[in-house]
């Protein structure tokens, strides 16, 4: 195991990059794995998380940027924040073009989302101002949120990657696309948030204490905004539109058992790793196989930037 000072700044096993995307969102259906309307909105209900919690990445990342004494650090820092720029308004197109056509409440969507990353994590929590003393400590625990966060989002990649072929089991290809090709970039990407929270200076114990916030808040983030967007269907069960009946949970189990979506026990299994004092986001996830996904992904070919 490398040492904090014998490891380079950088651990990227690739050159990042951002790409361009392109959807068409005009015939995409509510319920877009077909017989899985658990799965469905389960999988689309990230797209809130990601608009917002992905915006608030690139402003804490662009607050970073001047304390990054590493050209190479400095570069994949840059590429990330461009990628998760484009991955926000990706995901924010298909909730204006698509999701709103469903007479989904955006206010009601959005409303946990903005609570954490516009209040409670903002340069003045609360309106808060912190004082000039700690502001570089302020900055080094978000950036470790957002190592934490990077820790689910390449989970929840290489999931997608290993087991939800989507398309092949008849769901829309344009959900399913955004879906993969994101979560392919996040698997290529998934080092760059932990070698920054390092370069700070963010110590192990910031880190465990992050992750077990996060891990249960997470999984709560999950049911809830699952719930939220059900209940704008008509035509899901009502037992998918609260978290407190037991059938909500047994519907996720079964969507699980048919691989649209990761289990409720992986959400609180998956921070095991982050919390190990060895930890390395490399071993994380397979970036030939994200980048495979990326060369063949309809979206990205339709801006001729494939790798
Ligand atoms: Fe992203
Ligand atoms: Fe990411």
């Amino acid at each position: 195991m490398l040492s904090r000072h014998t490891r380079p700044a950088t651990t990227a096993d690739t050159e990042l990059k951002p790409r361009q995307v392109k959807f068409d969102w005009s015939t995409a259906p509510f319920q877009w794995i077909p017989g899985d309307a658990f799965g469905s909105h389960a999988i689309n209900h990230f797209s809130f998380t990601l608009v917002r919690g992905e915006l608030f990445f690139c402003r804490v990342f662009n607050q970073a940027l001047p304390h990054v004494k590493d050209a190479a650090l400095r570069k994949d820092v840059e590429v990330f924040i461009r990628q998760e720029g484009i991955h926000s308004r990706a995901h924010r197109d298909s909730i204006d073009q698509y999701l709103t056509r469903y007479k989904v409440d955006l206010d009601s969507n959005y409303r946990r989302e903005m609570w954490v990353f516009e209040q409670m994590l903002a340069d003045q929590p609360f309106g808060i101002k912190i004082p000039k003393l700690l502001q570089k400590q302020w900055l080094t625990f978000r950036v470790g949120i957002v190592a934490a966060a990077e820790h689910y989002t390449c989970g929840f990649g290489q999931y997608v990657l290993d087991h939800c072929d989507w398309e092949a089991r008849g769901a829309n290809h344009e959900v399913s696309d955004l879906f993969t090709w994101h979560s392919a970039e996040e698997v290529e990407h998934r080092t760059v948030a932990y070698d920054l929270y390092r370069h700070l200076g963010g110590t192990y114990s910031m880190r465990a204490l992050i992750m077990l916030v996060l891990a249960p808040t997470f999984l709560y983030l999950m049911a809830a905004g699952t719930a939220e967007l059900a209940n704008s269907d008509d035509e899901a069960p009502e037992y998918l539109k609260s978290i407190y009946k037991t059938a909500f949970w047994r519907a996720w189990l079964r969507s699980t058992a048919l691989n649209n979506i990761m289990s409720p026990g992986w959400f609180m299994t998956k921070p095991i790793n982050f919390m190990l004092p060895g930890y390395n986001p490399v071993n994380e996830g397979n970036t030939a196989q994200a980048q495979a996904y990326i060369s063949r992904s309809p979206g990205v070919i339709a801006n001729g930037l494939a790798r």
